[in-house]
């Protein structure tokens, strides 16, 4: 199983880093995909994935930190890209909840993030946050030229299958096990094929570990919810939601 939004590199992890990576393996969690969210923790996550065999990484400016991206960078991710190890371009995206970096820039250092991802052939993560119009309309730009998942998914059913219309994934994590939360309206809904699973660790910690820090361990539990909703075997959705992850992210065709 593949935990493929984590993020390890935080500092939440700097006591027990090693011991929970290992214990991920322990539990069937064999591979997981760290996502950078600025400029040190793209490094941080680069740094990781070269120094353990089962975590590959995205690197990328968020856009709580949109105001950061710098051409420099832009220059340092397209190096860093070329190590296989890199295995997306992400997290990036829009976030009209917090605003964190001004409107226009975030949208800005989006599409220059995606522009980078085109011109290196390199799928996306994408956060976004109460602003799915402005990013349903900039990905439509994109579709058939871009692959990628809108992580966490924040919508409805209908805009789950508009970004799949666009070749887009969804992905789903521990909010799914909340009561009445909609995202398990996707996870019972929306095509398996183009779901993920994830945890977003440390957040968004699913029952019944609610309230503690969350772990890639745990994306078992996510795996486990999305089975149930779907009546389904649990190896089934796990076949088919790390199928789905190897594909997007190409960690099959690189690491055979
Ligand atoms: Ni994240």
């Amino acid at each position: 199983m593949i935990d493929t939004h984590c993020h390890i590199d935080f500092r939440d992890f700097d006591h027990d880093r090693e011991e929970i990576i290992v214990s991920a393996s322990e539990f069937g969690v064999d591979r997981l995909i760290n996502i950078g969210t600025d400029l040190h923790s793209s490094r941080r996550a680069f740094a990781l994935a070269n120094e353990y065999e089962n975590i590959f990484c995205t690197v990328g400016v968020h856009p709580h930190d949109a105001k950061t991206l710098s051409d420099r960078f832009m220059v340092e991710m397209e190096t860093m890209s070329a190590n296989p190890k890199v295995v997306g371009i992400g997290e990036i995206g829009l976030d009209y909840f917090r605003d964190l970096s001004p409107r226009d820039i975030q949208r800005d250092a989006f599409v220059k993030q995606l522009d980078l991802a085109v011109k290196l052939d390199q799928p996306v993560v994408i956060h976004v946050r109460e602003a799915m119009d402005d990013a349903l309309e900039i990905i439509s730009d994109y579709a058939g030229r871009l692959k990628g998942v809108f992580h966490c998914f924040p919508g409805t059913v209908a805009e789950a299958n508009k970004v799949i219309s666009h070749g887009f994934h969804v992905s789903v994590n521990g909010i799914m096990t909340y009561k009445n939360s909609k995202m398990a309206d996707i996870g019972r809904e929306i095509d398996l094929q183009s779901i993920l699973i994830e945890t977003d660790c440390p957040y968004l910690t699913p029952v019944p570990h609610r309230g503690k820090r969350n772990v890639p361990a745990y994306v078992k539990l996510v795996c486990a919810k999305l089975a149930e909703l779907r009546q389904l075997d649990f190896d089934e959705v796990e076949k088919i939601t790390t199928r789905n992850a190897e594909k997007l992210f190409r960690l099959v065709e690189t690491f055979g």
